[in-house]
């Protein structure tokens, strides 16, 4: 705010000694802020804000009418013009801002902080009649929802949280192998940077903005378009129609196709990151191939009444999903995490799972060792949220003692002999 308030006074005393009161606040708007909402360089407000929001949403080339529509917006304050809410707002910076922002934003604070200042000893400013209020209501579930760091937010909650199962092969630290091999189109991940690779993404159209449902980066990884990493997760499962509802919206607010939070389709509440434990269920044959599995792990806790019972957790910690194989004999899968809400994000972007917002997140910080129980679940319709999923009655289950070592080679392997009937589970499951 200091800086706003020294930044305001500076534009005036420019304003003063290049003849400010010479001009009238009409002829200022004409020559120095309408040449800005004409710049091919847009507004500073698209740093942040990615759909609805640029000063030329608000501003026209009528200086009267853009005073009195952003006054009936409560944006100026006529009282003290330096403390305007659209000047705050212009004077909004982050980590992130780049040179082309910096640039884009001081001229608008100098142009637009000297046309409000003036504008605001101007009678004739002053006395236009206000528009209609109602009408300049902002949907302001569709700003937030629009928002680069709300974006950001669900790109990692969505796609990045799944990343390691790509990164041996397209993470450019780690797939120099696969680039002798197949070329350098290979790498399209930027380590530690979720909003780099999503831009990656775009730029190599891996998802596309003109056909979102046909975006390489789902068909690879469902393994449609012969994919040389075959498949990595089942089509229609959780993770496939988290990354398709991503990419449909993505495409949505980049083509600016929402007019209303109303359009804005509704994600899984549940937020999943994947862990490097792999599992495979061998000897299936009862299970119809192609079934749709999942596996929900519950940690199983030592009660502390003192008598020696154990008691499972009735909230899995993790979960992981795949079809039985065509043969009927195997089922196999990588486990994810289940994380806190993924659509409670509050304004300020923190969150109380740690590295989560910035990609950083260690599973090994989270998923403690220890003695688990592993539910076998069959699932008719695999279109059920994950939510549902995970409420309906296992077929069978089994307890382990310990979690086992991260990788492909280390998966630990059960046969489905090796489960117990749900129904003949007598221990008590908790509260
Ligand atoms: C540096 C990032 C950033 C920039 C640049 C930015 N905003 Fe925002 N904007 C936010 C954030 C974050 C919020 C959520 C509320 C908050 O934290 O202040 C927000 C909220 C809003 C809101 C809705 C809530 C409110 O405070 O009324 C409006 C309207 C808005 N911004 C308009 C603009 C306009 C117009 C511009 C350009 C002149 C702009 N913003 C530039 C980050 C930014
Ligand atoms: C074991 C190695 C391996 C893994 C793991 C792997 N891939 Fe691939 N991927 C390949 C190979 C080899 C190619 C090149 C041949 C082809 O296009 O299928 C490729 C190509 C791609 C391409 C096309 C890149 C381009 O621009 O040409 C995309 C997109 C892709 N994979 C997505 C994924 C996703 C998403 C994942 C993780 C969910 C993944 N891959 C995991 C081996 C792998």
């Amino acid at each position: 705010m200091s800086e706003l308030r020294f930044v305001v006074a500076l534009a005036m005393v420019i304003g003063i000694s290049g003849g400010m009161f010479a001009e009238t606040p009409s002829e200022l708007y004409q020559r120095r802020v309408v040449p800005l909402l004409r710049s091919p360089e847009g507004s500073s407000c698209s740093a942040c804000h990615m759909q609805g929001m640029k000063l030329s949403d608000f501003m026209n080339v009528d200086p009267r009418a853009s005073f009195a529509s952003l006054r009936a917006r409560g944006w100026i304050n006529t009282e003290s013009p330096g403390e305007s809410k659209l000047l705050e707002f212009i004077a909004k910076t982050n980590a992130t801002s780049d040179p082309i922002h910096e640039r884009v934003r001081r001229a608008e604070l100098d142009a637009i902080g000297e046309w409000i200042r003036s504008a605001c000893q101007d009678p004739e400013s002053l006395n236009t009649q206000l528009p209609e209020l109602r009408d300049l209501t902002l949907d302001e579930a569709l700003i937030r929802h629009a928002r680069k760091d709300q974006v950001l937010g669900r790109f990692v909650d969505v796609i990045w949280s799944q990343l390691e199962r790509c990164a041996n092969c397209h993470s450019p630290d780690r797939n120099a192998k696969q680039v002798e091999k197949n070329g350098a189109s290979m790498s399209w991940i930027v380590p530690k940077s979720p909003g780099e690779t999503l831009q990656l993404l775009e730029n190599r159209k891996l998802i596309d903005l003109a056909e979102p449902g046909s975006s390489l980066i789902r068909a690879k990884a469902l393994g449609h378009e012969d994919h040389g990493g075959g498949v990595k997760f089942p089509e229609d499962g959780h993770t496939d129609r988290q990354w398709s509802k991503f990419i449909e919206d993505y495409a949505a607010i980049k083509n600016r196709r929402y007019a209303s939070s109303d359009q804005i389709p509704s994600m899984d509440s549940i937020a999943t990151w994947r862990t490097g434990l792999h599992l495979k269920i061998q000897g299936l044959s009862q299970v119809p191939s192609g079934q749709f599995g999942v596996v929900a792990m519950h940690r199983i806790h030592r009660s502390d009444e003192g008598r020696q019972m154990e008691m499972v957790d009735p909230k899995p910690v993790a979960f992981g999903e795949g079809r039985v194989s065509n043969d009927g004999t195997s089922w196999g899968t990588t486990l994810c995490l289940l994380l806190s809400d993924g659509e409670d994000r509050t304004d300020s972007g923190t969150d109380e799972v740690t590295g989560r917002e910035d990609g950083s997140l260690d599973w090994r910080d989270l998923l403690t060792d220890g003695k688990y129980q592993l539910r076998w679940v069959l699932v008719d319709d695999p279109s059920k949220s994950l939510e549902e999923i995970l409420k309906l009655a296992p077929d069978s289950f089994i307890d382990i003692d310990g979690l086992w070592a991260p990788g492909h080679a280390t998966a630990k392997s059960f046969r489905y002999t090796d489960f117990q009937r749900w129904k003949s589970q007598r221990r008590s499951t908790g509260p």
